[in-house]
């Protein structure tokens, strides 16, 4: 008889932020056109994209080289460019990757077997499936916990590292989503401070750097990292509203400080040598972009607007006692916890369109789903709104996840307040 041929640890490779979609789309078949506030789609949210972008990228497109297969590692003078004003960082140090599975893919597989990672909880879930994935088994996570600001339990990391040998990496996800939390410099220091008590290699998921509201508040781990170990993972894609751009790539500090890392940065490189590069365009026109006058101004504005959407939703669900919300520090996204105690658990949504109501009731029921997915669905149902429960980011605290995004702020104001009105009676 034929062997089976599912990977024993499939199922760890789930996108549920992409999942809730595929109800949503069904659930928008009943009556009107879904709300969408469960992922970060800025053009499909009307943000505009900026003229002297276009014009940057248009231009690039003119020039032949830009349909050429760009080398493995990077196109020479972008690696330049990004290493020009740090000197800790050497551009030989800098991989480049076509996307974000292409390098955690790479990054995880080049791993031993049973070396390990662990995660913040609640954590970005593509990277945390993936590294279950390589390891065949349960993420390993350090909570961030919403009752101190969403700061790292640190007694918890330092406990786990203790006494589990297999873990070798800490990750840090910094800004952080889902969370929307900055991490203070001293916080990062104590970090650093247990991954070289233990021996520990550290990984930065950094991508949303350029997107802190207060720049006083943003600490780079290139900063104050010492002698240890460790790769910052960077990408254009978020600076702008270009998500398409699938511009993603590693800085490696620290390599020729310990062989074991060195080695095992040569084994990704190996594996990446195995085929080339595909985007040519966005490496080429990276540079441009940030070096363009235009790029701070549109920074600054674009953040004003986020800044300004923030607050809003802090003022408008302070009032509500059912939840917690911490204002997020960055850009686009905000978590709200639930206060379990107020919620009833078997609380039934009654829907005016019993067939929608049918489609629910049985989708829900049908599973062992948790409870902030069931209110997730309910509100779909109910609002129109989709959003993302926490515990699709292997959360242990129940919530759920909104965007920042909306560019209209009385149309926000007005999702906000919908939501708000749900939360009460629910
Ligand atoms: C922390 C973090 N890293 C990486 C990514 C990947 O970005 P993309 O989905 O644009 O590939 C995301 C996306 O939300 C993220 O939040």
């Amino acid at each position: 008889m034929r062997k089976n041929i599912l990977h024993h640890w499939s199922k760890e490779l789930s996108y549920e932020i992409r999942k809730i979609v595929e109800i949503a789309k069904i659930v928008e078949n009943f009556w009107q056109k879904i709300i969408w506030e469960n992922i970060w789609d800025p053009v499909a949210k009307w943000e505009k994209i900026p003229e002297w972008m276009k014009k940057i990228v248009q231009k690039s497109c003119e020039n032949d080289v830009i349909y050429w297969y760009c080398p493995t590692k990077w196109l020479e003078e972008t690696r330049k460019f990004l290493a020009k004003n740090n000197p800790k960082l050497n551009p030989e140090n800098i991989i480049f990757f076509n996307w974000l599975w292409d390098a955690i893919s790479k990054i995880y597989k080049n791993l031993a077997f049973d070396a390990r990672i662990i995660w913040p909880n609640p954590a970005y879930s593509t990277h945390s499936s993936a590294e279950a994935a390589h390891a065949w088994s349960k993420h390993i996570t350090y909570k961030l916990d919403p009752k101190n600001k969403w700061n790292p339990d640190l007694k918890e990391l330092e406990n786990k590292v203790k006494f589990n040998p297999n873990i070798v990496w800490i990750l840090v996800v910094n800004p952080d989503n889902p969370t929307g939390a900055v991490f203070k410099k001293d916080v990062l220091e104590k970090i650093i401070k247990i991954a070289k008590k233990y021996e520990l290699y550290v990984i930065f998921d950094e991508i949303y750097e350029k997107l802190i509201f207060d720049d006083k508040n943003k600490t780079l781990l290139s900063e104050i990292i010492l002698d240890v170990p460790w790769i910052s993972m960077k990408w254009m894609s978020k600076d702008l509203p270009w998500p398409w751009s699938r511009c993603w790539w590693i800085e490696v500090y620290n390599k020729e400080k310990d062989k074991n890392f060195s080695d095992y940065i040569d084994s990704v490189l190996n594996s990446k040598m195995l085929e080339v590069c595909s985007t040519t365009l966005p490496q080429k026109v990276l540079p441009k972009l940030y070096l363009s006058p235009e790029f701070e101004k549109y920074r600054k504005i674009r953040i004003e607007k986020y800044k300004q959407r923030a607050d809003l939703a802090e003022k408008i669900f302070s009032d509500c006692e059912k939840i917690e919300i911490v204002k997020p520090k960055w850009a686009f996204y905000l978590s709200i916890t639930f206060n379990m105690e107020k919620f009833s658990w078997n609380e039934k949504i009654s829907l005016e369109n019993k067939e929608l109501q049918n489609f629910i009731d049985e989708t829900i029921k049908n599973s062992d789903w948790r409870f902030d997915k069931k209110f997730c669905y309910y509100m779909l149902a109910k609002t129109w709104i989709c959003s993302v429960p926490l515990s699709w980011f292997n959360s242990h605290f129940e919530g759920f996840r909104i965007t920042l995004l909306e560019e209209n702020l009385e149309k926000y104001e007005k999702i906000l307040n919908t939501i708000k009105n749900f939360i009460k009676k629910f």
